[in-house]
């Protein structure tokens, strides 16, 4: 049974879905410490996301997992954009004929059979969707599946592109990685979206928590239509914690493991360089979430270029300037304990 249509976009709090989240992925896992350290595990699954289009979500995916090849890592990239998969073409490569879709629809049992070889030795691939229609809205369960068939890939990491917008499915991958990464370019649109992108995640994560506290009603009465400000995160901890101490202690406990990545793309000018430290503050002072920053990648001429011509040889070079800035960016990410504790 598929969950009903609904336009894409959160509704205008964000809390009243039309499915419920289940419990974190911590919550799921054996005696809730993280996934177990076996064999046929991955240790860390990071996904990308971030609110707008073309930002680079799905470059920095690619290239950031081919810096982690060549550093000795066992990467797979899954192309989780349910309704523009493209790390294919990305990587030069023609649409594989298993995708995500096989697993979503059943036709495979296992994700391990559906990773593809791609033209960076050491890195697979498991490719978006081909049938957006069928798996484009999965249910919450689905998504559970799927997120649990990805912690049991053999691999050091678990690369997950997903698409724009900060429709629940979208956020719900980026809540269920190990880490959540947001692609933010230096324009307003782009770090409003972040911010909208961010709302988004802070009510669905809400909204998972122990409805026996009732937080989900206070929320509901606090941010009420008819306000003249929508409420920001933080002034809608401070309002349930004004109507119920212990609710609004439970939600700065949670939101205190909510802890995104940054990175700042397509920088072109030396006063875009201040924009990721600006947004970790704004993110502490408006959300109450302490973001960490990754840091910047340059707008390069070479990177669309290669892009276009579709040459992913061009980011296996070390010591282009691309990769420099990349491998620093790939450095502090590695650097970023798991929730699980499950370092390499
Ligand atoms: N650092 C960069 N330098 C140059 N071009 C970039 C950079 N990052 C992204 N691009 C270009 O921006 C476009 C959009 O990137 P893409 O990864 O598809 O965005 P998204 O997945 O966020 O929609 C692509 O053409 C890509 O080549
Ligand atoms: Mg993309």
């Amino acid at each position: 049974m598929r969950e009903p249509e609904r336009p894409a976009g959160p509704p205008p709090t964000g809390i009243e879905g039309p499915e419920q989240p289940g419990p974190g992925r911590d919550q799921e896992s054996e005696a809730g410490t993280g996934r177990p350290a076996a064999a046929g595990t991955t240790r860390r699954i990071v996904a990308f996301g971030g609110g707008k289009g073309g930002t680079g979500k799905s470059l920095v995916a690619v290239t950031l997992a081919i810096e982690l090849v060549r550093r000795g890592m066992r990467v797979v990239l899954v192309d989780c954009d349910l309704g523009g998969a493209n790390l294919h073409s990305l990587l030069g490569m023609e649409y594989p004929k298993e995708t995500l879709s096989d697993f979503v629809l059943r036709k495979a049992g296992s994700l391990a059979e559906l990773v593809v070889p791609t033209p960076v030795v050491g890195l697979g691939l498991i490719s978006g969707a081909r049938n957006a229609i069928q798996v484009a809205n999965p249910m919450y369960q689905q998504k559970m599946r799927l997120m649990r068939a990805l912690q049991h890939i053999d691999s050091d990491a678990v690369i997950l592109d997903l698409g724009a917008g900060t429709h629940y499915n979208v956020v719900d991958f980026f809540l269920l990685a190990d880490h959540g990464v947001l692609v933010v370019v230096p324009e307003p649109t782009s770090v409003e979206n972040a911010y909208r992108f961010l709302k988004a995640a802070f009510l669905r994560r809400v909204k998972a928590m122990d409805a026996g506290l009732g937080i989900r009603e206070i929320l509901q009465d606090v941010v009420r239509p008819g306000r003249r400000h929508p409420l920001v995160p933080a002034e809608m901890v401070l309002a349930v914690a004004e109507r119920d101490p212990a609710a609004g202690a439970a939600i700065e406990r949670e939101l205190a493991t909510f802890r995104p990545l940054l990175i700042i793309n397509q920088v072109r000018e030396a006063a875009d360089l201040t924009l990721g430290d600006g947004m970790c503050e704004a993110a502490r002072r408006l959300f109450g979430v302490d973001l960490i920053y990754l840091g910047h990648l340059h707008h390069r001429e070479q990177v669309w270029r290669a892009v276009r011509a579709r040459e992913p040889a061009y980011f296996e070079r070390p010591g282009t300037p691309f990769a420099l800035e990349l491998s620093a960016v790939a450095g502090r990410l590695i650097e970023v304990p798991t929730p699980g504790g499950m370092r390499p």
